[in-house]
């Protein structure tokens, strides 16, 4: 352990290679996933046939949230190895402590707010093919994909300029045996 409970450890090179590939492709279909989000909200809200507006809304409460879960948590687990593994640490630099703390506040918000609507978008994609006026308001469905969105497009830039520089009272010394990771611009 090192300071402030920012537990170090090594990976060898090609490990942390690998690692860092997972979480690049994680967040990457996290970001995709969203998307799709996007998308079939978005032609559920609209102004298509019923027959369309429903599949739509159908398909996001069947398909969606299962990959969106899978993938934030792998983008989470798989940064927070970066993070312990390389001088970047969880909460030494503030561009990774904001990550972070973006990735747990999404993941707990895809299972707080967006899994237990599901059934209910899923029900009214049933009722609109039914051609009846569903029970729920939908229009809530805007905000998950542009939150989220919005979030994982400030993480990436975050990742690559990576800003703002150390988290106050964080010492400079990189401990003896942690990766310097690679030779990315350092705040
Ligand atoms: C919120 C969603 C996230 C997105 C979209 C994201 C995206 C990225 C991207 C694109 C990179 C590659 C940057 C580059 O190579 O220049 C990266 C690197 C990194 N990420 Fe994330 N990340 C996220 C969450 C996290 C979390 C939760 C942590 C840790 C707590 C984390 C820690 C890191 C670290 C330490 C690196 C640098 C690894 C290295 O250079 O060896 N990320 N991230």
């Amino acid at each position: 352990m090192s300071r402030r409970g920012s537990a170090t450890m090594s990976l060898p090179p090609r490990v942390r290679k690998a690692v860092l590939t997972v979480h690049i492709v994680s967040a990457g279909a996290w970001i995709g996933v969203d998307v799709l989000v996007a998308v079939l909200a978005g032609t559920g809200l609209g102004g298509g046939s019923d027959a369309v507006r429903g599949l739509a809304l159908r398909a996001l409460a069947e398909f969606v949230v299962t990959p969106m879960l899978v993938s934030a948590l792998v983008c989470l687990a798989s940064g927070v190895l970066l993070g312990l593994a390389t001088k970047w640490g969880l909460v030494r630099y503030w561009w990774v402590a904001v990550k972070l703390v973006t990735n747990l506040v999404l993941c707990t918000l895809i299972l707080v707010a967006l899994r237990p609507g599901m059934p209910d978008v899923g029900a009214a994609g049933g009722a609109i093919e039914a051609g009846q006026v569903p029970a729920t308001d939908l229009s809530f469905l805007v905000f998950p994909p542009a939150v989220s969105l919005t979030a994982l497009a400030v993480a990436t830039v975050l990742s690559v300029y990576k800003p703002w520089g150390r988290v106050r009272g964080q010492a400079r010394r990189v401990p003896t045996g942690v990766s310097e990771a690679r030779p990315t611009v350092s705040a």
